[in-house]
């Protein structure tokens, strides 16, 4: 569905106390507005915010950044804010390829990919997020035994990812290409998108890898 464009909406974002601009014009590291010293987890293409919300309610301990590259979306995320929300998650409105000039290497433990675009062509796929000059950028800025969570309804995202991923000699902890139907669903929350492919019928694909040893 397309979103519509509202006046004044990149005005907003800046104005929201949640929201981060522009983070690699502020001359610090996103390392720096962390809650409580506490672990950093990026989910990549939050969307509207729901998994970020709900899992950094789940998780008080753990410091959560949804980057999101489009300014409509980000918008919708930052509206669905509320005064009780959860200290320990930002929004960044921002595109994910920059994460090496925004945290210090390896310090971020998780990034999460849900519903990543596809790019179904293949003059696009060096734009899907796990080509292999992301899989690079999320090599230097995971931590040593850090993860990357991966959710797609996507077959063909997913085939390719799990390729470069053992390209890469990424270790891998689990997959499954039916999450709803695995072990795994009692503790999955829910995207937005999921939600959807979910309710039409089809099967969600997960993997779970561990960076591999340099
Ligand atoms: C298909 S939607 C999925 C949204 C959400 N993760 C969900 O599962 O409901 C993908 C989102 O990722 C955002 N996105 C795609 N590439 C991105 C990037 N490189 N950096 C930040 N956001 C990105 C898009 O703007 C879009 O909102």
């Amino acid at each position: 569905m397309r979103l519509r464009y509202v006046p004044g909406q990149y005005q907003y974002l800046k104005e929201c106390d949640k929201v981060i601009t522009e983070p690699e014009k502020r001359g610090y590291k996103l390392n720096d507005a962390v809650y409580n010293n506490s672990p950093i987890y990026v989910e990549l293409g939050c969307g509207k915010g729901r998994f970020l919300r709900q899992t950094a309610l789940k998780n008080p301990d753990i410091t959560y950044f949804g980057f999101e590259k489009s300014v409509k979306v980000a918008y919708r995320c930052a509206k669905a804010v509320i005064e009780n929300d959860p200290p320990n998650y930002f929004i960044v409105y921002s595109n994910g390829d920059i994460l090496r000039d925004v945290f210090h290497p390896e310090s971020i433990e998780r990034i999460y990919l849900n519903f990543s675009d596809p790019w179904p062509k293949p003059s696009h796929y060096k734009r899907r997020l796990t080509h292999k000059k992301f899989l690079d950028v999320y090599r230097s800025v995971l931590t040593a035994n850090g993860e990357i969570h991966m959710k797609t309804d996507n077959n063909d995202l997913f085939e390719y990812s799990v390729e470069q991923l053992k390209e890469g000699n990424w270790e891998f902890l689990m997959l499954t290409r039916d999450l709803h139907g695995s072990l795994y669903a009692p503790n999955n929350i829910m995207t937005e998108y999921e939600e959807r492919f979910v309710n039409e019928g089809k099967k969600i694909n997960k993997l779970i890898v561990r960076k591999p040893d340099e």
